[in-house]
């Protein structure tokens, strides 16, 4: 067979504000691959169907010499994040050619996956494709947004019925699911999103108790309206974390998921009440999801439960999912600015 296209989306300058299309990040067609003669050493290559957008790939535009919790994107080279592709070629025994695959992945049509790179990567078994979810949701609410949500609002949030939570970023991939398992479990569900239509939908499909556009709303105003905070899920940071200390009740848990506010600021925003810490006995917690990639006790409880949840709609999930990778850098950037509703994806091929 001769090489084929093996197009893709490169990291091709590091943005300082934020990230524009055609100067930061490139799709470029004229690459190819040769499946018959490309050296896999003991991996598989597999063609890339669905590949997720995700805020922290911001925090991996940036300079090889910055140190961060995640590796830093390399100039020239395609954007890597979680996919699903179908495994085309293996030079590996735990793989059989027509296997799905989810795990990183790169921006590209095709993608060779070394031996150490193919061992990280999750079979879709037969019982878990039957349940009939979209490749897509195996990247979100059924991948790494979803682990997020149920590690962070259970394991960190120590929710219990009747206690009141606040989700910013609430129709995002994190924030919807994080919703929904706060509603499941007797909690008064607050949101905030960044559009009139994303809050109706908090309110009318996801039946959130409250639900504001923080851009057209005083925040600390809307938080007064109902009871002092026990948990606050932090999807933004800024401002609206700032509104929280102050809406928060004693001895309540704040989950720091992510900042998104502040991923493209130069200067960061200084919350000025953390005093409210100290008075109200407050539990900060961060936490990287990734950590629990090779949590076997984990991974078992999220996938024994959240799939199934879904499948048979006890989790609402919404996607937005674009089509073809040449659109991949514009829906990258639209997270951003809010242009997402629901989970982002890009689909790069049907099968
Ligand atoms: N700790 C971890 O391991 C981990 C894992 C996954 C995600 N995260 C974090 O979780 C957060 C949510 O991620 P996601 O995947 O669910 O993203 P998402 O909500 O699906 O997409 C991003 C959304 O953020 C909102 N946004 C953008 N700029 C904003 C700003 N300046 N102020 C307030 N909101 C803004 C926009 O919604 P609006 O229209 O509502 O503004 C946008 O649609 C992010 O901070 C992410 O970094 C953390």
């Amino acid at each position: 067979m001769a090489p084929i296209q093996n197009s893709a989306v490169v990291f091709a300058e590091i943005p300082s504000g934020y990230p524009e299309v055609g100067k930061h990040i490139k799709y470029v067609k004229d690459r190819t691959i040769d499946l018959d003669t490309v050296d896999i050493q003991g991996g598989i290559v597999t063609k890339n169907l669905v590949i997720s957008i995700d805020p922290y790939m911001r925090g991996r535009m940036r300079s090889a010499e910055k140190k961060s919790y995640s590796a830093p994107f390399e100039l020239n080279q395609p954007l890597a994040n979680f996919f699903v592709g179908k495994v085309v070629k293996t030079d590996n025994s735990k793989f059989n050619i027509g296997q799905y695959v989810y795990g990183f992945g790169n921006y590209e049509e095709y993608t060779i996956h070394i031996k150490a790179q193919a061992d990280l990567l999750r079979i879709l078994r037969d019982e878990e494709l039957q349940l009939g979810l979209s490749l897509t949701t195996w990247v979100g609410a059924a991948g790494m947004p979803g682990q997020t949500a149920y590690h962070g609002f259970y394991h960190i949030g120590e929710p219990k019925k009747d206690e009141t939570i606040f989700i910013t970023g609430a129709s995002g991939a994190v924030g919807q699911i994080v919703g929904q398992l706060a509603k499941r479990e007797g909690l008064k569900v607050i949101g905030s999103a960044g559009s009139d239509d994303k809050v109706k939908w908090l309110q009318t499909e996801l039946n959130f108790d409250h639900a504001f556009n923080y851009k057209t709303s005083d925040v600390k105003a809307e938080l007064a309206k109902f009871d002092p905070l026990n948990i606050y899920f932090d999807n933004v940071g800024g401002d609206q974390l700032e509104a929280a200390l102050d809406a928060a009740a004693n001895y309540a848990r704040f989950i720091e998921c992510g900042m998104i506010s502040q991923y493209n600021q130069a200067d960061s925003h200084g919350i000025r009440n953390l005093m409210n810490i100290v008075g109200k006995r407050l539990k900060l917690q961060g936490f990287i999801i990734l950590d629990k990639a090779r949590d076997a006790s984990f991974q078992q409880e999220f996938y024994s439960k959240v799939p199934k949840w879904i499948a048979n709609g006890e989790l609402k999930i919404k996607e937005d999912v674009t089509k073809g990778l040449e659109k991949a850098p514009e829906a990258l950037v639209g997270i951003f600015q809010g242009k997402n509703f629901g989970k982002a994806v890009i689909q790069i091929a049907d099968d």
